[in-house]
């Protein structure tokens, strides 16, 4: 035993490195934390070029797109590049079956063909700078978790107030190290940003949901737009008077080609990882979350595949929403894969032997850290079946799309109850839902929404006991005695949800006393009823041994950068601004297989089925293949090379943040991982973890080549 423990100990202190590829950094410590090795893998800048708040830096050109994906600038005229799939939505809401833009592509050829999207906004980080001390000002060790945190609150609300006092700039605070550290963020916000191109779905989403999270991949999957500001280059919300956005920086593109081995780093806005959690955490993650998921997306998405093979309208209304449910579905399965190779958990479950053994080394540990990981084990096992339910109300009870809709009118049903009802506020949202029904019913087929129902009423009867059921769905399971056919048949032919023309005459003819019509309405019951099981008879519980949990973690995570006291930790991902490096590398994928890094429009045209619908291949680009017309854009091999692959450790937020190289110049746009490495949100392993990014070339050469932009590429700065 005591032999054990100093090995242990020695382990543990000369463990210190992590594979130099793991980890998203904070930009403001790159100097103090990452310089140097950056240098040593190859990085020919300094930090301060990266993020400096004394003088414009890389980092001056980088957004947060809308509130998932990033973008960066590329021309000092406000333009922007992001994923196709970020996007996407956009993209589809300026389509019509007229103006068809998502399959056909849009390109403004001048300014005022660019299309507005109001909504979306780009952030813009004008600095950083850590506030932990001031957020914990009168916290003291002894205080219970309640106080602590109206405390925490408060200083925030005062700091993030203080921080932006007579500027146009917002103010955000968040927490680093699972509660251990503050930053504050100060950001400008841009409200006008319009679409100014586009390619068409089968470049921007070649390969589509078959090759999603893979490798080989030949997805074009960038779109283009442009930042407006007002005459003083300030944010405004649109106006025809705005200008494009003057940037402090915006990247040099290089086309001098992409090698194996090349030092690369992305920078961008990773949204959550969960690195330092425990086995019990990872346990419920792989074997209660992502089953369910799995599963229950799985039907949804072979329900809507079959009608969109159908119809190619059917195809234009679903496939966003097909996009966003089997992304999540495959990433699940990527994930649980990797873990159970990596077998994560029996390595955390080994790292928790010899956390023990430290813990209880001496008095003081034991007394800090003793009882931790035994109240781990216990708050998740409360946890876990609520969660199950939780997430089972959520994939099945409320995924079916009339319930949602029906559910969106709880805050007009709120508002109009009240005996002193708010005209006004009730007339605001009446027209947000008339707004809402057009996007609903223009994407909308009742046939689908149908089967959908079926088929999830029908696994929710099948894999779960009664009692777990909400009582409303179990209630009328009973009453249909298991006919789930006629069960769907009558809600959808009682509701008005279903129907646009009774919705418009009901939206139209809206008085306050009407919401009693809501109440009755079947769809609007079983959601109000699967929406308040949510949130009362689970959630709560799921909240109070969360916030448990939280605490938990934040000393969890005290205690190991106590006990690996030479070990270089990263804060997980939290959507702040992140750094993460590596190099241009393939990989093995499975025994005596080897991946490439780069892919070519060879590759396009090796896959090309116009039977198949995620590998039809537009005819102008198999006449520029034929033709081999890549202009400046080939590599010196003499293809055109489509994607490439690194060991930058990203995630999900990741998405269309700039990959660039040893200079600081853009060569990719990053859009997903690959398979085998999708656990890298839990464990990253340098051997299967690669980000895939779309080779720069790739995006210009469609820009300029295949659709005749290249007035875009003139604005950019290209270095040959
Ligand atoms: N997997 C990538 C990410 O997580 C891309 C998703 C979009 N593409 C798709 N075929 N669904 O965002
Ligand atoms: N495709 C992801 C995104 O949209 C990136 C990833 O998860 O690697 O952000």
């Amino acid at each position: 035993m005591r032999r054990y423990f100093v090995f242990v100990l020695l382990f543990l202190l000369f463990s210190f490195e992590l594979f130099s590829d793991e980890g998203m950094w904070i930009p403001l410590f790159l100097g103090e934390l990452n310089e140097a090795e950056m240098q040593a893998m190859g990085m020919k800048i300094t930090a301060e070029d990266i993020y400096s708040v004394n003088q414009s830096s890389l980092k001056d050109a980088i957004v947060l797109f809308g509130r998932g994906c990033t973008a960066e600038l590329v021309s000092d005229e406000g333009l922007i590049l992001t994923n196709h799939h970020c996007g996407y939505g956009r993209i589809q809401a300026h389509s019509s079956l007229e103006n068809d833009y998502l399959t056909d592509g849009f390109w403004a050829m001048d300014r005022s063909e660019e299309l507005s999207n109001p909504g979306l906004t780009v952030t813009l980080l004008v600095r950083m700078e850590e506030v932990t001390e001031q957020v914990f000002d009168g916290v003291s060790e002894n205080m219970s978790e309640k106080e602590r945190s109206e405390i925490i609150n408060k200083n925030i609300e005062e700091i993030e107030e203080e921080a932006i006092k007579d500027t146009h700039y917002k103010a955000l605070i968040k927490s680093f190290f699972s509660g251990n550290r503050y930053f504050l963020f100060i950001n400008e916000i841009f409200k006008d940003v319009r679409l100014v191109g586009s390619p068409p779905s089968n470049i921007g989403k070649f390969g589509g949901d078959t090759d999603n999270w893979m490798w080989p991949r030949h997805t074009g999957d960038f779109s283009v737009f442009r930042i407006y500001a007002d005459s003083l280059n300030k944010p405004a919300d649109y106006s025809e008077n705005n200008v494009p956005y003057k940037p402090k920086k915006h990247f040099p593109i290089s086309i001098k080609g992409v090698n194996e081995g090349d030092f690369t780093f992305v920078f961008g806005y990773p949204g959550r990882t969960q690195s330092y959690i425990t086995s019990y955490g990872v346990d419920m993650q792989v074997n209660v979350i992502n089953p369910i998921s799995i599963n229950l997306r799985a039907k949804r998405i072979d329900i809507f595949n079959k009608a969109m093979n159908k119809s190619k309208e059917v195809r234009l209304q679903y496939s966003s929403k097909q996009a966003g449910i089997s992304n999540g579905w495959k990433k699940a399965i990527g994930e649980t894969r990797g873990i159970t190779r990596l077998k994560t958990i029996e390595s955390k479950q080994a790292f928790e032997q010899e956390f023990k053994l430290w813990a209880s080394s001496s008095p003081e540990l034991n007394s800090k850290y003793g009882s931790l990981l035994d109240e781990f084990k216990k708050d998740y096992k409360k946890i876990g079946p609520l969660i199950q339910k939780s997430v089972y109300a959520l994939e099945a009870g409320l995924s079916t799309e009339i319930i949602r809709y029906a559910l969106s009118f709880d805050k007009l049903v709120d508002q109009s109850q009240k005996k002193d009802a708010d005209n006004a506020g009730i007339q605001n949202s009446v027209d947000k839902l008339k707004d809402a029904m057009e996007k609903h019913f223009k994407n909308y087929q009742l046939f689908v929404d149908k089967k959908v129902f079926i088929s999830m009423m029908t696994d929710y009867y099948q894999n779960n006991e009664m009692t777990d059921i909400p009582p409303i769905i179990a209630d009328k399971i009973k009453k249909y005695n298991g006919d789930f056919e006629k069960m769907t048949d009558d809600l959808f032919s009682k509701s008005m949800f279903a129907s646009k023309e009774n919705m418009i005459t009901f939206l139209e003819k809206y008085k306050k006393s009407h919401f009693k019509k809501i109440k009755k309405d079947p769809a609007y019951k079983l959601a109000d009823g699967i929406a308040s099981y949510r949130q009362n008879e689970v959630k709560p519980d799921i909240r109070k041994l969360g916030r448990n949990l939280d605490s938990l973690m934040r000393i969890y995570m005290q205690a190991q950068m106590e006990m690996q006291p030479m070990k270089k930790f990263y804060p997980d991902a939290n959507m702040s601004l992140r750094v993460a490096y590596g190099n241009v590398d393939g990989y093995n994928p499975d025994d005596a297989i080897t991946f490439k890094h780069y892919t070519t429009l060879d590759g396009i045209m090796e896959k090309e089925d116009p039977d198949i619908y995620d590998y039809v291949v537009e005819d102008k680009l198999k006449e520029l293949y034929m033709n081999k017309d890549y202009g400046k854009y080939a590599d010196p091999d003499g293809t055109i090379h489509v994607c490439f692959t690194a060991t930058n450790h990203t995630t999900g937020g990741n998405s269309g943040s700039p990959v660039l190289d040893a200079e600081g110049n853009l060569i990719g746009l990053n859009f997903d991982r690959c398979w085998e490495g999708t656990m890298s949100d839990i464990d990253y392993d340098i051997s299967q973890c690669r980000n895939i990014a779309l080779d720069i070339r790739y995006c210009l050469f469609i820009i300029d080549k295949f659709a005749g932009a290249g007035h875009l590429v003139d604005e950019m700065t290209i270095i040959e």
